[in-house]
């Protein structure tokens, strides 16, 4: 019993981390440009139309704040932990060392769902919006390679997902110089059609579209807040990055709570533009940012949103397989998987195969699998990794009062509670299926934890 709850010693961590087997190459800027890289995507261009059309109306705007409100909350017990603990592996090595190896195990694997799963889920998306861009020059793929099976398109393969999901994991396993690199260009494109779409559509915004402002009253704006939060997955991908980073203890802070604050304000601005230009019950579509432009005749503008759409969803991706690399490295390097996902390549200085590993299974998943339900169990699994992480700090105050790292949460125990108790509260939005699909993930990792993890441990020597 006492093995379940066993802690990888904070001194282990701490001299493991001044161990450089991985570079330490990254500073505040290209952090928070990783950050936006991995926020931004999916979520603002393709599920803001979707949710204020079925959830929350015009109301949206309040469903970002309430579910910023939770990712910053959760986002200051990131930045203290990662600032104190500067290690590969974020939640999972935080948990480690204060709730013990089951609970570590567990959560690590909670995430691996996550990210694997959002990595597909995204590709997916970046495929549609490809597929609506080339159709603008007239090439149209044949429907049997356009999309997974049973979304009645007659697709049998996503190609576009999987060919995506191929090239990055191609970048992102040459090393992390390259891609950091790409990104950061990826991120400037990504924020210009952003800012443009703010700066053009703010001048046909029409104030009638607002009301109703609540159209499905304050519970559509909740369960909106449950949906939209897979908009904010990814700033904790930057609590992953931990090692790379140069001066981790002041670069890690600034560079969650900064890249989370620039989301935060960019989608309250685009919901808000977004919702004043056209009536909300129009919004249900897979371009909703294209099509308000369009609607005002401004189909040039709408055309280079696409583009800007299609490159700021690559990035996304490029950050959560970089995100599933580095969690599960981290893992295996503790004996709870195993090795080979921890070996790092002699040239590239990065886990070569652990990458093609990962791109691989989240190119099957993007070409065989119809995701869009499954965006909610991707929200689970995030919820979850920021209620725990919430009760984790409480412990590491208590356990650990003297390790104190460049940023400390205020109010503890308090601000701590109140970020559990809301996302436990969104995650209770979420369907009943997302719990049951939840639950199964989490005996299967229960099972694979007590007959290997347990065994191959490094704790056991
Ligand atoms: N936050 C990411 C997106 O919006 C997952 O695509």
């Amino acid at each position: 019993m006492s093995q379940l709850f066993r802690r990888k010693s904070m001194n282990l961590m701490i001299s493991q981390s001044q161990n450089k087997t991985l570079e330490r190459t990254m500073g505040v800027w290209d952090l928070i440009f990783l950050g936006v890289g991995c926020v931004i995507g999916t979520g603002i261009f393709v599920v803001t139309g979707v949710v204020a059309a079925e959830s929350a109306g015009p109301g949206i705007m309040l469903s970002f704040v309430l579910a910023g409100i939770a990712c910053a909350l959760a986002a200051f017990c990131y930045a203290e932990f990662s600032s104190a603990v500067p290690l590969s592996g974020s939640v999972y090595t935080y948990t480690y060392a204060t709730l013990g190896e089951l609970f570590a195990f567990l959560i690590g694997w909670d995430l691996m769902l996550e990210y694997v799963l959002a990595v597909a889920a995204v590709a997916t998306g970046w495929s549609a919006y490809f597929q609506s861009l080339i159709a603008g020059f007239n090439i149209h793929l044949p429907a049997v390679i356009s999309s997974a099976p049973g979304v009645g398109k007659g697709g049998m393969i996503d190609l576009p997902a999987i060919l995506i999901i191929m090239c990055i994991t191609a970048l992102v396993s040459k090393g992390i110089k390259e891609s950091i690199k790409f990104n950061n260009i990826m991120v400037f494109v990504k924020l210009g059609v952003i800012l443009l779409f703010i700066i053009v559509g703010v001048f046909y915004v029409k104030p009638e579209n607002w009301t109703p402002f609540l159209p499905f009253g304050f519970s559509g704006v909740i369960t909106g807040a449950a949906t939209v939060f897979f908009a904010y997955i990814g700033f904790d991908v930057i609590a992953t990055a931990s090692e790379e980073v140069k001066n981790p203890g002041k670069t890690m802070p600034i560079g969650i709570i900064g890249s989370l604050a620039i989301c935060t304000t960019l989608y309250i601005a685009v919901s808000a533009v977004l919702t004043g230009m056209i009536p909300f019950t129009e919004l249900n579509v897979g371009a909703p940012v294209a099509l308000a432009l369009e609607s005002v005749g401004h189909n040039s503008i709408a055309g280079i949103i696409s583009i800007g759409a299609v490159m700021g969803i690559t990035t996304v991706i490029l950050a959560l397989i970089y995100a599933q690399v580095r969690l599960s490295f981290a893992m295996s390097r503790d004996g709870l998987l195993p090795k080979i996902m921890s070996s790092v390549n002699k040239k590239t200085k990065t886990p070569f195969k652990n990458t093609w590993l990962t791109g691989s299974i989240a190119a099957c998943i993007a070409g065989f699998v119809d995701l869009t339900t499954l965006a909610h169990l991707v929200n689970m699994g995030t919820l979850a990794a920021f209620t725990l992480i919430s009760i984790a700090i409480i412990v590491l105050r208590k356990k650990f009062p003297d390790l104190k790292g460049s940023f400390r949460v205020p109010f503890v125990p308090v601000l701590p509670i109140i970020s559990a108790l809301l996302c436990l509260g969104l995650a209770i939005s979420l369907p009943g299926i997302t719990w049951i699909s939840f639950v199964i993930w989490l005996v299967i990792g229960t099972i694979i934890y007590f007959l290997y993890s347990k065994k191959h441990s490094n704790l056991n020597k």
